[in-house]
């Protein structure tokens, strides 16, 4: 049986890649959900997949993370229907591409509230119940680009290494409550991603599936583990370039993701 049957479960940017995928895989397991993101069309299409293929119980929720209230009018939504949320994934996220001073800042300010303040504050929140019920599990998607600096997309590998830092630390403060906290850590990945962070798609070459990211992340939050990097060339390439200096391997990350002038046919 499932960790999560019969359990609440709360999936920010369920709309597309990784989140559908957790989503479907939840379902899949017998777990109720609340689905959130901005396309509403998208959540309706997928809560009407689900609950014809797997007969789940789905409320849907449109809200656009970027805005600094929107945690907490999703909170107010679950708790006005009495939803007593077990499984908390904070998956909605975007990135970009490019040197940084050439990019629109407002893109950052709202990636930085989406992938970061906005984990923080529905983090924040739903744990408070966890904690009192000494039941919960929270998932945070992070990224391999946590795991080092990373220029070209510098701002959001910078807010990807939070989620990750987030997760591992919170994970050992709430343990002795008996609530998991893991940061999955996907490489590429074959979603809709590349194209809004405008990323080369040579970055994609070697794409993993929205389905396969997914499973890994629900079997290692059931497994208990509180960090997960997809895919074992993933695994080796994030742990490998950790025994080498970190100015030595910007440096690296920098000649490989710079800007080529195939780019533009690709
Ligand atoms: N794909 C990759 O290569 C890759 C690699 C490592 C980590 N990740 C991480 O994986 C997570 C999921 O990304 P993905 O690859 O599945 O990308 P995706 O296909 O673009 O999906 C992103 C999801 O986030 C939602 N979202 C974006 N901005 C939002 C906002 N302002 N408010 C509410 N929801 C918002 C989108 O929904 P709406 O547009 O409908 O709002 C969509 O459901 C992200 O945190 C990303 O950083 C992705």
């Amino acid at each position: 049986m499932s960790r999560w049957q019969n359990r609440w479960a709360v999936v920010t940017g369920a709309s597309a890649g990784i989140g559908q995928s957790l989503a479907e895989q939840l379902a899949a397991r017998g777990t109720k959900l609340v689905l959130t993101a901005r396309r509403l069309d998208r959540l309706e299409d997928l809560a009407d997949k689900l609950r014809s293929d797997h007969s789940a119980t789905v409320e849907i929720y449109p809200l656009d993370l970027s805005k600094p209230g929107a945690p907490g009018e999703l909170f107010a939504f679950t708790q006005g229907k009495g939803i007593v949320v077990d499984l908390l994934i904070n998956n909605a996220g975007f990135g970009s591409y490019g040197e940084f001073h050439q990019g629109s800042l407002d893109w950052f300010r709202d990636m930085v509230q989406v992938n970061v303040s906005a984990v923080v504050d529905l983090t924040h929140r739903y744990l408070a119940g966890m904690i009192e019920r000494r039941r919960g599990d929270i998932m945070i998607v992070s990224s391999v680009a946590a795991f080092q600096p990373v220029p070209y997309i510098s701002c959001y590998a910078a807010t990807k290494g939070f989620d990750l830092l987030f997760s591992e630390a919170l994970a050992e403060e709430v343990r002795r409550y008996g609530v998991r906290v893991l940061a999955l850590c996907p490489g590429s990945t074959d979603t809709e991603f590349m194209t809004i962070a405008k990323q080369p798609a040579r970055m994609f070459r070697f794409a993993e599936s929205a389905d396969k990211v997914a499973r890994t992340g629900l079997d290692a939050l059931e497994a208990g583990k509180t960090y997960v990097i997809s895919g074992w060339w993933n695994y080796f390439q994030t742990h490998a370039q950790r025994l080498v200096p970190r100015p030595f391997v910007a440096r690296s990350a920098a000649a490989l993701l710079g800007p080529r002038e195939s780019d533009q046919s690709s």
